[in-house]
């Protein structure tokens, strides 16, 4: 246990505050309090900017959250340790998670689920174990977004929301395994184990989407169909092993017809990375009887997924995910090491490298629709 004296101190840094939904990030002062219990302090150092951070941000559901700090997909260096905390030291990179792994609760040992009951997605714009925040303004609490909080110079994580990586891999890219990038391999390999030679659709090819195709293709899927709106996403999606692409806008039939069409009565797998629960049901009519369909999108409106039951008795499934069913401590460091053996792509999908002071510039893309990942250098 570390004496008095040598106790972290609270760090004043800057931060880019959103004091309302969908309102320009301000760069702010922040107290950053130290580390509690099996807590960590982070300097961070790159992190990238997921759609999910721009749904939540733009969301009126919940306004008693701001002033907020957003930011989850990060990379960073351990700048102090609190009490108890045996599994780092200070200096040891670090990606962050927005799910965390305790590896002592039921589904942490189940070995069937990522969903830890102690450290699951957090809500409620505080810490997983004393529901404070550690982000203070002249006192005012500011609110953290799933226990990460990367916009800003420093964060607090719990122990378990954060994972060590090797030295050697660069910040600057590794932080896209930290979610979006990783959640759509996991989605491919973990959770719908697609097959060689199988037929693949993808709704929507942002970074979640060609991820889930470079997973696609690694285990020799014989086609890879993506559906996007935007045909600008249609050469990046060949890069990544995108076979076809439809653009929804310039079909007279339904897209299901389409890909039946296509792939001879359709898809062994499909899967949904949008955002938007229409697209499931879409997904889930484009596979054939025994398709399994994964749903990884955070919708912005309608929470509810219509499925005309007949499509689930002749034997779909139909399937979500956080974080593509990874267990951040068990599986994270293996994917870092992947991408540094080359197998796994990240640089394509970095479009914009971004200063911290322009971090309203990556929001505007990504609103725009014109971006993949824009690293923030923090
Ligand atoms: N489950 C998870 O763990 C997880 C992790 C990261 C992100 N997400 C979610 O996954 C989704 C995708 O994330 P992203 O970062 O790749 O987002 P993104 O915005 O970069 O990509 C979405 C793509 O969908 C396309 N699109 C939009 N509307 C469409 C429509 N009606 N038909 C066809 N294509 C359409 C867009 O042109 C874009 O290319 C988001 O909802 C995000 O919140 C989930
Ligand atoms: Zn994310
Ligand atoms: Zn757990």
């Amino acid at each position: 246990m570390s004496s008095p004296a040598e106790s972290p101190a609270i760090i004043t840094c800057k931060a880019a505050v959103a004091w309302g939904p969908g309102e320009p990030l301000l760069l702010e002062e922040v107290e950053v309090h130290p580390p509690k219990a099996m807590e960590i302090r982070i300097k961070v150092v790159c992190s990238s900017l997921c759609r999910s951070d721009v749904t939540q941000w733009e969301s009126k559901a919940q306004p008693s959250l701001f002033p907020r700090i957003f930011g989850h997909e990060a990379s960073g260096i351990v700048e102090s340790v609190g009490e108890d905390v045996t599994e780092f030291e200070v200096g040891d990179h670090v990606l962050t998670v927005f799910i965390g792994e305790c590896k002592s609760c039921k589904h942490c040992v189940s070995g069937k689920s990522n969903m830890c009951q102690n450290l699951g997605l957090e809500r409620k714009g505080v810490m997983h174990t004393d529901q404070n925040t550690r982000f203070f303004i002249k006192g005012r609490p500011i609110y953290h977004y799933c226990a990460v909080s990367s916009f800003s110079e420093y964060t607090v994580v719990h122990s378990g929301c954060a994972v060590k990586v090797s030295k050697d891999a660069p910040m600057d890219r590794i932080c896209l395994l930290s979610c979006g990038v990783s959640a759509g391999l996991g989605a491919a390999w973990k959770v719908a184990n697609v097959s060689e030679g199988s037929t693949v659709v993808i709704f929507g090819l942002g970074t979640v989407g060609l991820s889930v195709a470079q997973a696609a293709k690694i285990r020799g899927a014989s086609q890879i169909i993506g559906v996007d709106t935007d045909p600008q996403k249609f050469e990046k999606g060949k890069a990544f092993g995108v076979t076809s692409c439809i653009n929804p806008d310039d079909c007279n039939e339904p897209i299901p017809q389409v890909i039946k069409r296509m792939t001879d009565g359709g898809a062994d797998y499909s899967f949904e990375c949008i955002g938007d629960t229409g697209a499931v049901t879409t997904a889930l009519q484009s596979c054939d009887a025994w398709g399994v369909t994964v749903t990884l999108g955070v919708p912005k409106t309608n929470p509810d997924v219509s499925v005309h039951y007949s499509l689930l008795l002749s034997g779909r499934t139909l399937k979500g995910t956080l974080f593509g069913g990874w267990r951040p401590k068990s599986d994270l460091p293996s994917l870092v090491l992947q991408y540094l053996e080359k197998k796994i792509l990240l640089e394509d999908l970095v479009t914009h490298d971004i200063a911290f002071d322009d971090i309203n510039e990556a929001f505007s893309l990504m609103k725009e629709g014109k971006c993949l990942r824009c690293v923030i250098h923090v």
